[in-house]
């Protein structure tokens, strides 16, 4: 009876977070057979529901808004508040995908503060948080794990370190800083992450990370040997404010796309898959 009135029981049963049917698990099987998957920034529902249909497996609210969406300079002013309200947005618009939020500047800086901020993450939405960070987020991705709530660190260059960094530079290029970036990125899995997020390094460096770590890698500047890609929506599209210096990695989907935003979106994913993108020369 359900059933003919077009009833969606998985949905009826636990609510919109059900709507997941990407799951952490799903990632990790498709890391041991060899296929890549596609992750995508997402801010609102319309875009999210655009995205997800598009064979897109993650979406990430990312904390990048600060500067595409808000026009900042860097992720830096970004609060929880900002997150919590494009969270909530994408879960509306989702259509299966694994959504992922990321804890802003300064939101994990306490045992307290990190538990409850993950928390509104979950409760507004997300499947998973995102962290920045090398060995000194163990501690915080350890009670989070213990507790029911995933992690993926983020690593190499991570931008809410921009004024540490000296700027939005390539990470892991000398040898000792690449075996750092590798330690302890075994580090982070060994504490419990789930995922692992690298961000502008060199692709070799990015694949030896890949081949030992169990847990799914994905790259955004960091090369073809990751199990997934992410890129930035507005980058994507090749709408990126123009005061943002587009990075070597980006491609403009959109600029090729015969059936316009989504068509740019199923693109991209299959770019992923098929391992056409990224190229050489996106590459480090
Ligand atoms: O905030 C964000 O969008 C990110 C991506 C650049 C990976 O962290």
């Amino acid at each position: 009876m359900l059933a003919r009135l077009g009833f969606k029981w998985e949905t009826a049963v636990s609510g919109n977070s059900s709507k997941a049917k990407i799951t952490l698990k799903a990632l990790t099987a498709l890391k041991a057979k060899g296929e890549r998957f596609a992750c995508v920034t997402a801010y609102d529902a319309t875009f999210a529901e655009i995205a997800s249909n598009a064979g897109i497996e993650v979406l990430l609210v990312g904390d990048s808004l600060g500067m595409v969406i808000q026009g900042h300079d860097s992720t830096l002013p970004v609060t929880m508040q900002d997150i919590l309200y494009h969270l909530e947005a994408v879960k509306r618009g989702n259509a299966g995908a694994l959504i992922m939020g990321d804890m802003p500047f300064m939101s994990y800086y306490s045992e307290g503060l990190t538990l409850d901020n993950a928390a509104q993450l979950l409760r507004a939405g997300a499947h998973i948080v995102k962290l920045e960070g090398g060995r000194w987020i163990a501690e915080s991705t350890r009670l989070l794990v213990e507790r029911g709530i995933p992690v993926c660190a983020h690593m190499g260059l991570t931008p809410q370190s921009v004024n540490r960094l000296g700027g939005f530079r390539v990470q892991g290029r000398d040898p000792e800083q690449a075996q750092t970036i590798l330690d302890e990125a075994v580090y982070l899995e060994q504490a419990g992450a789930s995922l692992l997020l690298l961000e502008a390094i060199p692709q070799q460096l990015a694949e030896r990370i890949t081949q030992r770590l169990q847990i799914p890698v994905i790259g955004i500047g960091a090369g073809k040997h990751v199990d997934g890609q992410i890129m930035v929506m507005h980058d994507l599209l090749g709408i990126t404010p123009p005061d943002i210096k587009v990075p070597k990695f980006v491609k403009n989907f959109l600029a090729d796309s015969r059936s316009g935003i989504r068509g740019a979106f199923e693109a991209y994913a299959r770019a992923v898959k098929d391992r056409s993108f990224p190229g050489p020369e996106h590459s480090y």
